[in-house]
């Protein structure tokens, strides 16, 4: 019977967290077993920032975005000194169980600490939906929903002026934040990591739109792909029209957690806390086809390659955009 299992949450902070928290919180306390709240991420782990976490402590935080253990992105981690402190920590607190939310460099941390004996499981979270061993990360939902409530707005006023706008979404090299956008109706044309259109191409695409009579055009792009000035330019010279450009940045990480969220949270909460309980580590809890699955984090690392998105979706997409 395990007594302690300590939290952390790691890298970008994502909405859903906190019930994540909670949910580990409540369905460890219900099987007597102790949380310790890790402050900061791994670097807070290495710094000894740990102190428990109880019931009435996180009752009232699964309507809060953001993560109340606050994260980082720790250097000091990466280097094996960095981690042996960790583990120290953790032994000195007798803590052999930890629970990591986060996104992949957070998993691979995860990973590390499972080599060096501590048992691990890591639950995913990131608003970039980028692990392609599951559906949906925590937090995804969310900020979708934040980006097309968004762009509801700038079509607002894109439409009473017949202006074209560039919305630039976050997800790092991950296309999904943009896909999802789309298939959902708030994005006329896309372009991402996966299927990146060239200044010209977008310049084509928005010429059939507006031959078609659409003027108002929402042009979604995933952040660090283009020079978003230069994007603007050209197609105002090549296009002859007015075009605005927004980046959503921060206000789509941050926000209350979608239901979708806290629903997911509270499972991958529970199913982690059990996992421990039973004696296993070195796996990520995932979501496929709507059923939780636990992949090894070594085997998932791995065969890690960028996330494609699936055939159902694209076909989707040519469909109603
Ligand atoms: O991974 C989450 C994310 O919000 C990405 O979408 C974005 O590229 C990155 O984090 C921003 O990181 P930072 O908070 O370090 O600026």
């Amino acid at each position: 019977m395990i007594h302690k299992i300590a939290v952390i949450t790691s890298g970008g902070d994502s909405p859903g967290m906190n019930a994540a928290i909670r949910a580990i919180v409540k369905s460890a306390n219900y099987h007597n077993i102790e949380v310790y709240g890790v402050e900061g991420g791994y670097q807070g782990l290495i710094e000894d920032k740990l102190s428990i976490l109880r019931t009435p402590d996180v009752e009232t935080i699964a309507n809060k975005g953001g993560t109340i253990l606050k994260t980082s992105r720790s250097l000091a981690f990466m280097d094996e000194p960095g981690r042996k402190q960790a583990v120290d920590v953790l032994r000195n607190y007798g803590i052999a169980d930890v629970i990591v939310i986060g996104g992949e460099g957070s998993l691979q941390g995860a990973q590390k600490l499972h080599e060096l004996g501590v048992r691990v499981v890591g639950i995913p979270g990131t608003i970039d939906n980028d692990l392609d061993y599951t559906d949906y990360s925590i937090g995804f939902d969310t900020t979708l929903n934040t980006v097309l409530s968004s762009i509801g707005r700038i079509k607002d006023t894109g439409l009473s002026h017949n202006k074209t706008t560039i919305v630039e979404v976050m997800g790092r090299h991950c296309g999904d934040l943009a896909l999802f956008t789309a298939i959902a109706g708030e994005g006329d044309i896309i372009s991402t990591p996966e299927y990146k259109l060239s200044p010209e191409q977008i310049c084509e695409k928005l010429q059939d739109k507006i031959s078609k009579g659409r003027n108002d055009n929402i042009i979604v792009v995933t952040e660090r792909m283009y020079d978003l000035d230069e994007l603007q330019q050209h197609i105002e010279e090549h296009m002859n029209i007015e075009v605005r450009t927004t980046v959503l940045g921060f206000i789509q990480r941050g926000g209350e957690p979608s239901a979708f969220d806290r629903i997911l949270a509270n499972k991958m909460g529970v199913k982690a806390v059990q996992m421990l309980m039973e004696g296993e580590s070195g796996y990520a809890i995932g979501i496929k086809s709507n059923q939780l699955i636990q992949k090894d984090l070594k085997t998932m690392l791995d065969e890690k390659t960028d996330k494609q998105p699936s055939y159902d979706l694209l076909e989707l997409l040519l469909h109603t955009t």
